[in-house]
């Protein structure tokens, strides 16, 4: 089996800071890489930001500000939220990084030897708020302004000297490769709407730009720039090293196991990105994700839409893990999803406080007082105990495989479902009154512990800073962590000591309720 993960978030444009959107994306893509990892995969993972074309170019002139200047500073909030967000990242990327032009203009050259490009003349409709172009048919009026149908924004007519990609040579064999690869595009529900898109008819794409400056060259014509999304697509490569094909990143992570993205610019990732691949003779990733927006109110949260909120003071408020913890949880992923602050204190009252908090406080408080804190001796585990520790073990290849299909909230409804089972395990077996039965009782301790290893291992992809806390029980930290091992049943050692530990989670105080 290959043991080698690459995952990816969009690189975003840095034309102003990041919202709950973006952290949204780099919170799941995190999910994924760190339960990878903890079940013996090596991972690769990649963000950054996109910082060439014609909307970061006149973001920059609107500050009077040089445009490189202006993406290190707001590049700079992107990389600062995803330590903030406690992302696993192996590499931030950005496109304005040497090692990135030299990649896209290699991928330019392949592309020109392979026939796959020609200069000609563009006129058409174009959004620099999506760097897209659109047909005539995508397009609609609003308020007397011409606007993109799917995404809102303003569209202008442009019309210049422009290279062309052969898009429409490629048509047939992308539709054989979504046929032949049922999850290239996932989820289901968005497979339909490409594969629709692509049938009816597909129009060489322009992919250079005279008219600004802001970009990497054409190797060969310096009055034009690659076009943005050909350029930040590139990044997927360039971030493992591409053209140098024998680098150990590009042989160990290409072709990539999933592009994590929104479902916005689901069109860039499943068309033109494979289509590009294609005529360069590159594989094709193994899987694009698109997952569904963070709404504010009914509409999409952006920028642009100047509906934001900022993950940055939801953080300041109730901690980083409360929050991965709740879009991780409350949004049906692959659906879009509303962030209400009622939720996300009830996740942190009734789940983190309530059920996994208190049970590793009543349970480690008890092995105090009564196994002198200590991990018990002198056990025999009987059918209840071995029907709750069996729930793990018969469930970890499911687990795996749902996963593997990014099915993340049977992964969490899951842990939520053992935490039940777990408090109701620990006051059904009434411990405390077991005083006379050391065996049984130290049974009921010991086993009650191993649940809330397990627990915490599962846990750890979701909110990874206080699982490190929480293992400070056991004297264990992230690292010891290892998926296999929930299979386990005697896998903390009798008679070792145990610690205890603070609060985990604080509960919200509501004067509402
Ligand atoms: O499109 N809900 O960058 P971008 C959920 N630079 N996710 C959201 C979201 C929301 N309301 N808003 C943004 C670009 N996102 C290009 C990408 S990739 C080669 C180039 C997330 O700054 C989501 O992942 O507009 C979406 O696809 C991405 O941010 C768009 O970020
Ligand atoms: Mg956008």
């Amino acid at each position: 089996m290959d043991k080698n993960y690459y995952i990816t978030t969009p690189i975003y444009y840095p034309s102003a800071k990041p919202h709950m959107g973006h952290a949204y994306s780099s919170i799941i893509a995190d999910f994924f890489a760190r339960f990878k990892r903890i079940d013996g995969f090596k991972v690769h993972f990649l963000t950054g930001t996109d910082e060439h074309g014609l909307k970061i170019q006149r973001a920059a002139e609107k500050k009077n500000i040089d445009p490189l200047k202006f993406c290190d500073e707001i590049s700079k909030t992107f990389r600062n939220l995803s330590t903030i967000l406690n992302l696993s990242n192996t590499d931030f990327i950005r496109t304005t990084e040497e090692r990135h032009k030299k990649s896209v203009q290699h991928l330019w050259k392949e592309l020109e030897k392979n026939d796959d490009i020609y200069l000609s003349k563009y006129s058409g409709w174009y959004s620099v708020s999506d760097e897209a172009f659109y047909n005539d048919d995508e397009i609609t009026d609003k308020d007397k302004i011409k606007i993109s149908i799917s995404s809102g924004s303003k569209v202008e007519w442009i019309e210049e000297e422009s290279y062309f990609f052969r898009l429409s040579k490629w048509q047939n064999k992308l539709l054989n490769y979504y046929e032949n690869n049922k999850d290239f595009i996932s989820p289901k529900s968005r497979k339909n709407e490409v594969i629709s898109f692509v049938k009816s008819g597909l129009k060489d794409l322009s992919i250079s730009r005279r008219t600004f400056s802001w970009g990497i060259k054409v190797p060969g014509n310096s009055e034009h720039v690659i076009y943005v999304w050909l350029d930040a697509l590139t990044n997927y490569i360039s971030g493992l090293n591409y053209p140098n094909i024998d680098d150990e990143l590009y042989k160990n992570f290409w072709p990539a196991s999933v592009h994590l993205i929104g479902k916005d610019i689901l069109r860039f990732h499943a068309v033109y990105w494979p289509a590009f691949l294609m005529a360069a003779k590159i594989p094709l990733p193994t899987k694009v994700y698109g997952h569904g927006w963070i709404l504010s109110g009914d509409e999409k949260m952006s920028k642009s839409k100047g509906n934001i909120l900022d993950p940055l003071d939801i953080i300041k408020t109730y901690g980083v893990d409360q929050l991965r913890y709740y879009l991780i949880k409350e949004v049906s992923f692959g659906n879009d999803g509303n962030i209400s602050k009622n939720k996300l204190e009830d996740c942190i009252n009734s789940d983190l406080a309530n059920n996994y908090g208190n049970l590793c406080q009543r349970v480690t408080a008890f092995a105090e007082k009564n196994c002198s804190s200590t991990i018990p001796k002198n056990i025999k585990f009987n059918d209840n105990d071995i029907k709750i520790l069996n729930r793990f073990t018969d469930n970890l290849e499911n687990l795996r495989n749902e996963i593997d299909k990014q099915n993340i909230n049977y992964y969490i409804d899951f842990i939520v479902k053992l935490l039940f089972e777990a408090n109701k395990y620990f006051n059904d077996q009434e411990p405390w009154k077991k005083k006379d039965d050391t065996q049984r009782l130290n049974t009921i301790v010991y086993t009650s512990l191993e649940i809330i290893r397990k627990i915490s291992f599962m846990l750890y992809p979701i909110i990874p800073h206080s699982i490190n806390k929480a293992l400070n029980i056991f004297n264990l930290n992230e690292n010891d962590i290892d998926f296999s091992s929930i299979g386990i049943h005697d896998y903390l050692k009798q008679g070792d000591p145990i610690n205890k530990i603070g609060i985990l989670f604080k509960k919200i105080d509501r004067n509402n309720d």
